[in-house]
Formats: C-alpha cells, sequence, structure tokens
C-alpha cells in the first residue's frame, strides 16, 4: 500500500521535475517567457474600464514561437512590436475561443529580434479581477473605488500577460484617476505627495501574476512602525492604525526566525466591506477586509496570515495551482507561529484547535479527490481548490515535521527553504525532493514516523497527525455542557474574559453538542437536532450576540440562528449579508439558507438586492449556491 504511494510520489516528482505544465494557462513560457511590464492606465470610473498599455518585454527560448498571453474579455485595440528601441512596427494577431474558466488565448507572431510587444487596450465592466464601487459602497460615500483580486487567475481580466504563477515578472507602472482620488499599488510608490491624478509604482523584484495589485480610492495613510503603515479611508484609517498596531512587532517576530523581511515596506490597505476575501498577500501592500476591525485586536491573526506570505507564497511561489498548499499550508503553519510569539502559546493552541475543527468540518463533506494537498484540478477554476485542505491539512502536516524532528531543527530547515528556493515558484516535487534531501534523509528514525506520501496524495489524515488541544478551550468546552444540562443558566456563565476564539468554541460547542435530553431539540433538514428558540434566546440576553460587532463571533451566531430557526435573528442576518461580501462569510450563510424551502426563498429575496453589491468572485460562488439566475 505504502509502496503504492511511494511509486505514486515518485511519478509525480519526475513528471514534474521534467516540466510542471499550468493547465490553467495558455501561454508558453518555455518558448518565449515575458521578463518585465511597462503598464500605463486611466481609470475611468464612469465607464468601469481601465485603458490603456501594456508594454510587455519577452526572453526569446525559441526563436520562431510565437508569444502566447492569457486574456478574458479584455478589448484588444492595438499590438505592435519592437526590437528594443522606440520604433514600433504593428504587428498582426488573433484571440482563440473564449473558455469561460480559462478566458482566451492572444497570439502574436513575432518578427526576428523582436523582444517588445506593445497592446493597446481596455477592460471590459464585467472584468472578474476589478470591482468598481459606487459611492454608497463606501464608508464616506462620497467618491467612487475600484480594487482588484488577480489571483487566482483573474490578473488576465484587467492586464494581458503569461497568466500562470510560474512566471515571475518586474514593472513599473503610470496609473492616471480623478484627481480627489489617491492610487495605491502592491508595489514601490514614486509618486510623493501630491494628489494629481498621476500616481507611479515601481515593483523591481520578480513576482506572479497573481500578486498584481491595484486600487483607487479616498485613501488616507497612518504610519504604524518604521517601515509599516495602513491605508484607509478618512471614517476608517483611525480605527484601522489602532487595531493594526502590532504590525511592526509581527514583522519582527517572522524575521527572528525566517529571516530577513525582504520586500522594503510592509503596509496594509483596508478595503471597503465588498472585498471577496479576508486578505489578499498582495506584497509591500496586504489587502484586507475591514470586517477584521473588532474593536479589541482579536482578528489580526488575517495580518500575521497575509504577513508570513511574504515568505511562504511570495518570496517562495506554488508553481502551479495543484501546488496551492505551499502557498497557504505554510502560511497558515507560520501565521500561528506568529500569533505565538506575539500573542502567547495559548492563542495558537486556540487558533489550532478551531483550525482542526474545520478542516475535520470539511473533510466530512468533501470527495476523496478534493482531500489531497497535491489537487487534480483538470477541468476547475483554481479558485474551487480553496478549501481547508490546503490551508490546515497543510499546516498539519508541517506541525506534523516540527513535532517529530524538534522546533529548533524544522525552523532551520524552513528557513533553509525559504532562501534556497527564494524568487521562485516551485512544485510540489521539488518541496518534496528538498525535504528527502534537506531533513528526512538525516534521520531515517525519525522520518519514518511522518508519512510523507501519505500526507501529500492520500484523502484524509493519516492516523498519526498531530493533535492540538488548549486548556482554555476544554475549560469553555465545560461550561457549554453545563448550560447545554441547563446546570448553569447562561447569565451565570463566567464568560467575562473570554477571548474571540473562546467564544467560537462556545458557540461551535453547543452547536456540535446539542443532546434531546437537555434541550427537546426541534427537528430541522438532515434531522439535526437544533435548540429551541428559548434557549437561543437566553445566551442572546446574556451576551448580546445578535448585535456582536465581531464579524466572526456574528456570522458564527447567525449560522446557528439559521440552523435553530431563531428569528429574533433574522433581520441581524439581513444585515449582515447585505453589508459585507466577503465570501468566506456570505457563503455559508447562503448555503444554511437554502436547506429549507422558506430559508431558500427568504436567501433568494435577500439575493436580489445584495448581488449587485457583491464582487464578481463572490457572486460566481453565491450563483452556483442559489442556483441563480435560474431562481
Ligand atoms: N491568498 C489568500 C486569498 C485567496 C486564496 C485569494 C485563493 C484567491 C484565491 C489569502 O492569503 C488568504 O488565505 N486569505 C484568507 C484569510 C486567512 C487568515 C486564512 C481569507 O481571505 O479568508
Ligand atoms: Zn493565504
Amino acid at each position: 500500500m505504502c509502496r503504492l504511494l511511494f511509486c505514486l510520489l515518485a511519478l509525480i516528482t519526475l513528471g514534474e521535475t521534467v516540466k510542471a505544465q499550468d493547465i490553467h494557462s495558455y501561454a508558453n513560457p518555455s518558448a518565449v517567457r515575458v521578463r518585465h511590464l511597462d503598464l500605463d492606465w486611466n481609470v475611468l470610473f464612469d465607464q468601469k474600464i481601465l485603458k490603456g498599455t501594456a508594454v510587455l518585454t519577452v526572453e526569446r527560448i525559441s526563436e520562431t514561437a510565437p508569444l502566447v498571453l492569457d486574456t478574458r474579455d479584455l478589448k484588444i485595440e492595438k499590438v505592435e512590436t519592437s526590437a528594443g528601441g522606440a520604433n514600433y512596427a504593428p504587428a498582426t494577431f488573433t484571440i482563440g475561443a473564449s473558455d469561460k474558466i480559462l478566458g482566451a488565448p492572444l497570439t502574436i507572431p513575432l518578427p526576428a529580434k523582436a523582444n517588445r510587444v506593445r497592446i493597446q487596450y481596455s477592460t471590459s465592466p464585467g472584468a472578474t479581477a476589478l470591482q468598481w464601487l459606487d459611492p454608497a459602497q463606501t464608508a464616506g460615500k462620497k467618491q467612487p473605488f475600484l480594487f482588484t483580486q488577480s489571483q487566482s487567475i483573474h490578473a488576465r481580466s484587467w492586464i494581458p500577460l503569461q497568466d500562470s504563477p510560474a512566471v515571475r515578472v518586474t514593472y513599473t507602472a503610470r496609473v492616471h484617476t480623478p484627481r480627489q482620488l489617491i492610487a495605491v499599488m502592491a508595489a514601490e510608490d514614486l509618486s510623493g505627495d501630491a494628489r494629481d491624478g498621476d500616481y507611479q509604482f515601481k515593483m523591481d523584484q520578480p513576482i506572479p501574476s497573481y500578486l498584481i495589485a491595484l486600487a483607487v480610492g479616498d485613501l488616507r495613510f497612518k504610519s504604524l512602525g518604521p517601515r509599516t503603515g495602513v491605508y484607509a479611508e478618512p471614517h476608517t484609517i483611525d480605527l484601522a492604525a489602532r487595531e493594526l498596531s502590532d504590525t511592526e512587532k509581527m514583522v519582527m517576530a517572522t524575521e527572528s526566525v525566517y529571516g530577513p523581511y525582504r520586500w522594503g515596506r510592509y503596509d496594509i490597505l483596508v478595503l471597503p466591506p465588498s472585498f471577496p476575501y479576508g486578505g489578499m498577500e498582495n506584497p509591500r501592500l496586504t489587502f484586507a477586509t475591514p470586517t477584521i476591525l473588532a474593536g479589541d485586536k482579536s482578528l489580526v491573526s488575517l495580518v500575521a496570515h497575509e504577513l508570513a506570505h511574504s515568505w511562504s507564497g511570495n518570496l517562495v511561489t506554488n508553481a502551479t495551482w495543484s501546488d496551492f498548499w505551499l502557498n497557504e499550508g505554510f502560511t497558515t503553519y507560520l501565521e500561528r507561529r506568529i500569533l505565538e510569539t506575539v500573542y502567547g502559546r495559548d492563542r495558537e493552541e486556540m487558533e489550532a484547535v478551531l483550525g482542526l475543527r474545520d478542516l475535520k468540518e470539511e473533510i466530512d463533506t468533501l470527495d476523496d479527490r478534493d482531500e489531497i494537498l497535491h489537487i487534480d484540478l483538470t477541468g476547475r477554476d483554481p479558485d474551487d481548490g480553496s478549501t481547508d485542505i490546503p490551508y490546515e491539512k497543510g499546516a498539519l502536516f508541517l506541525r506534523h515535521l516540527e513535532e517529530t524532528f524538534g522546533r529548533e531543527r524544522f525552523d532551520r530547515f524552513l528557513k533553509g527553504y525559504f532562501d534556497h528556493f527564494a524568487f521562485q515558484s516551485i512544485t510540489t516535487a521539488q518541496f518534496v525532493d528538498y525535504l528527502n534531501k534537506n531533513l528526512l534523509g538525516e534521520n531515517p528514525k525519525l522520518a519514518r514516523k511522518v508519512p510523507v506520501a501519505e500526507w501529500i496524495a492520500k484523502p484524509g489524515l493519516p492516523e498519526n497527525a498531530p493533535q492540538p488541544s488548549s486548556a482554555a478551550f476544554t475549560r469553555v468546552a465545560e461550561q457549554a455542557t453545563q448550560w447545554l444540562q441547563g446546570k448553569t443558566p447562561a447569565d451565570k456563565i463566567p464568560a467575562a474574559n473570554w477571548t474571540t476564539q473562546e467564544w467560537l468554541h462556545f458557540l461551535r460547542y453547543v452547536q456540535d453538542h446539542i443532546t434531546p435530553a437537555g434541550n427537546k431539540p426541534i427537528e430541522t433538514p438532515g434531522s439535526r437536532p437544533a435548540l429551541p428558540s428559548a434557549r437561543m434566546d437566553q445566551l442572546d440576553k446574556a451576551f448580546h450576540l445578535t448585535r456582536s460587532g465581531n464579524s466572526e463571533i456574528a456570522f458564527q451566531w447567525l449560522l446557528m440562528s439559521i440552523r435553530n430557526r431563531y428569528e429574533p435573528a433574522y433581520p441581524r442576518l439581513e444585515e449582515f449579508l447585505m453589508t459585507i461580501g466577503r465570501r468566506k462569510f456570505i457563503k455559508p450563510l447562503y448555503e444554511e439558507l437554502a436547506k429549507t424551502p422558506e430559508g431558500k426563498a427568504r436567501a433568494i429575496e435577500i439575493y436580489r438586492r445584495a448581488r449587485p453589491t457583491y464582487h464578481p468572485i463572490a457572486v460566481a460562488s453565491v450563483d452556483v449556491v442559489l442556483n441563480w439566475p435560474g431562481n
């Protein structure tokens, strides 16, 4: 059995070291490789388009091969080529058939010696990477806002390029905006302080296309430390600066274990609430949802996570989206190490337990093939591979290595790994090869305790996977049990000093342990027992959960409220869905609603109004849940 798995892994290794084919890109980087971009755009809010030019500098490995680029819904107006000088000659180009997931290839035959290609183009209003917000969707309500989200394969909807994480480019950009707005990019800002509608940037370090990012809006900046700061709308900037004041400490904590931060500045951009993700690790400028601003720093694990990507992801990048766990599993592991350094071991343990619980719950619902770290995404959108498997199973695998080889040895290994592969994009096979040579090989006795092939190529979790535990959570669970059994009334639960993580554990524990004995459960779809509304009401009266301003607690409570049909929370549910566009929150809430006919009707009624305010990426997910526009 195990031998077969090793065989399988050896095959992956062989195949991949020869050539890792990125099935999510039309590009041919082994024949013609884009090395640098010079971008210039006008940001046209009235038409919801970017209009401008992209000049691509290419390396010609094959003398005859054409340049093949990825595009999605781009309007290509003109293509020209040059042999390096300022003289451009008109070029022919063809745009192939458009695939729903991949978009369309743009093929440009290259004359001898040509190494520059200038493309004049504009985006379409439906570009999947762009969200154009009306003033009403911003905190200030007066100015429009634009932001991009390129990961996984959305960069091609705003820039014609080789949209594969295996292709790294440097770039410069010039952005023309309405005068009252400012532009920021995940790059070095060369614009100075003038708000003159003309902004310039450069990124000298080679990065994959999914990390190219731009935002335009009425933004302010506040410094957080010598090389850290935050951008947000004027209305949000003070709250954001207070909440994120530990950022510099986090950078130092990460550096102390994994080596210097290599990107110069680390700033955070707090976006309007329709940002579809919690955070996005755009280099030098993390993009973040405002839903992390809880007022008590309890949700800043997100900053630890996005910052960690400056090593695991941005420095060493997955070569294809099947290797995504190399980005997210490593980052989730690093995130917890940062939290431990800055906030202590208790906090790390709580986060690890919450993560494992999510993972196990998801494993119960996923197909076997999707529980594999090195996932097969044939015919699928890589965004669909973004489950807890790459994040939590990946992190648990690294924890297993750490626990087996000892922290000191494993830290040294990881630091060496980041140095060795710095500014490269690598495959799972390359990682396994490096692991064998630099850790496992030196101690076969310890190595036998970590079933690497099983971790990477088998569904579920190995039998001897680590079991994180938290003493604080054990106490919370005891309280939850007491309450469930009717032994402690809600207002006597000693929750005054509970952290957000303890609250999340309490709510999940209660939901998982509703027992017929204490609670006279009512029947819900799937015959899951539910808490009667009167019991939900006791918790709500004691702790004001429906009104919680903490997005994670509110989300957990609203999910529970749908499951238990706790009607007093429904207006808040509607408000939540109407104002927040973070996919991690809205998708599960719509899914839970859709489990009953009444719930689904309510979901559709809310979605009809909320949909125009959501990001195209969130819309794509919720459309599937609600079978839209079939409904
Ligand atoms: N890189 C991801 C976001 C992402 C993943 C965007 C896949 C597009 C496709 C980012 O680092 C991330 O993992 N964000 C998480 C937050 C984190 C604390 C787990 C999120 O947005 O929920
Ligand atoms: Zn991440």
